[in-house]
């Protein structure tokens, strides 16, 4: 099963790009799932069916499914809504209804991804294609599963270890908020189904595409994103730049906007490199239904293969005395690393990641760290304690 995520700016074309890609995947006779993350219809508008919570066939082959994030938060987060509304109320606060739970940020795209892997588990489908919130909201949600981690492996075991040491009474007069050993199981498997999301996104058949137009704005931010896709350990396959306009037949208006793209468009041909830049015109209308859809995916990749395996490689290597992990486009100033015990802590400004270190490098010095060719390299010494 191949998963392919869509992100970008808003507004660059992100909908649409996963659609056409989802289109295709179906003409290709692949059992294809397009699901989006977004609580806007756009990406039912952009194949002109009905929403549906349910897989719904938008053509041959070619199912959308649009969480209902109310209905799947009441599903997934029952237990724990419970838990915060006893947490709530003993800090004094309101009663916190479920309605206000889904305002949390990155809460809904949790939501969209949970259901993601449930769709993932069925074995139903050879292509799952995700039409990603725009660029900031992603990376939180991207980011979501392993910061939770994080945190999550520090409160559960201390949950669990307070869980026995106090009694019933000793609690409510400490007033301290003791997840029950029920809501503790329910927390563990949000966490764990959070780790499967994550190894699904960053594993062997997952990628992520960058959709931009090129304009300066629009490229600028997705420099950006391409690094912090790589500090959060996701493969980038493709840049796809949308809207292009056509230079023939051009007047002095258009002219300059040909001109401009030019400019951008060899920016990004240098910034990004070795990644394909694949490129859809601007067409003279919105491409919307399975037959326009389509034309895009034509224009996009041609006669290319976009559902092979993505032959990049995961950006975090480790060997017996070295962690890597690829910065692509990081300015030195934004890169820091810090160590805390076992853990790796590496910002690129503005985003942080938290790498837990494999038992064979988490006991030893580290000799040296250094960027170069949008590559940190991490040395340890050799052997022995810290
Ligand atoms: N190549 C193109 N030529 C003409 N119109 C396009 C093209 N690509 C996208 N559009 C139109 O531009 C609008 C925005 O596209 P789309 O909804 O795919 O962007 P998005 O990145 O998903 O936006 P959002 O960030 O709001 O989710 C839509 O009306 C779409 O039909
Ligand atoms: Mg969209």
């Amino acid at each position: 099963m191949r998963i392919l995520l869509f992100t970008g700016k808003g507004g660059v074309g992100k909908t649409t790009v996963a659609a056409a890609t989802a289109t295709l995947a179906a003409k290709r006779s692949l059992k294809t799932l397009v699901v989006s993350t977004d609580t806007a219809h756009s990406l039912a508008d952009a194949l002109a069916v009905r929403p549906s919570e349910e897989p719904v066939e938008a053509a041959p082959g070619l199912y959308l499914q649009q969480v209902d994030t109310q209905r799947s938060l009441e599903r997934h987060w029952g237990e724990l809504q419970e838990y915060a509304r006893n947490v709530f109320s003993e800090l004094g606060l309101d009663e916190i209804t479920s309605e206000e739970i889904t305002v949390l940020p990155g809460a809904e795209e949790v939501i969209a991804l949970l259901e993601l892997r449930e769709q993932a588990r069925t074995g139903r489908w050879d292509v799952i294609v995700v039409d990603c919130a725009p660029t900031a909201e992603t990376l939180r949600l991207l980011a979501l599963p392993e910061a939770l981690d994080w945190h999550v492996n520090r409160l559960l075991p201390i949950g669990r270890r307070v869980l026995k040491a106090v009694s019933p009474v000793i609690r409510h007069v400490a007033k301290i908020s003791v997840p029950e050993g029920e809501v503790i199981s329910a927390g563990e498997r949000l966490h764990r189904g959070l780790l499967e999301i994550r190894e699904l996104l960053t594993g062997d058949n997952a990628s992520v595409r960058l959709v931009l137009t090129p304009e300066a704005v629009v490229v600028a931010e997705a420099r950006r994103t391409l690094t912090s896709l790589s500090l959060y350990g996701y493969r980038v396959d493709a840049v796809i730049a949308n809207r292009v306009f056509p230079a023939e037949g051009a007047d002095e208006w258009r002219r300059a906007w040909v001109e401009a793209q030019v400019r951008h468009l060899t920016e990004v041909h240098e910034s990004f490199a070795p990644l394909p830049v694949l490129t859809v015109p601007y067409l003279a209308a919105e491409p919307v239904g399975p037959a326009a859809l389509a034309e895009v995916a034509e224009e996009l990749y041609g006669t290319a293969d976009p559902f092979a395996r993505p032959s990049v490689e995961p950006p975090m290597r480790i060997t017996a005395d070295e962690l890597s992990l690829a910065l692509p486009l990081a300015d030195r100033d934004d890169v820091d690393l810090a160590r805390k015990g076992d853990e790796l802590i590496v910002t690129a400004a503005p985003y942080r990641r938290v790498i837990a270190l494999p038992s064979s490098l988490a006991r030893r010095t580290i000799s040296s760290a250094a960027l170069r060719d949008g590559r940190l390299r991490v040395r340890f010494e050799a052997g022995g304690a810290k």
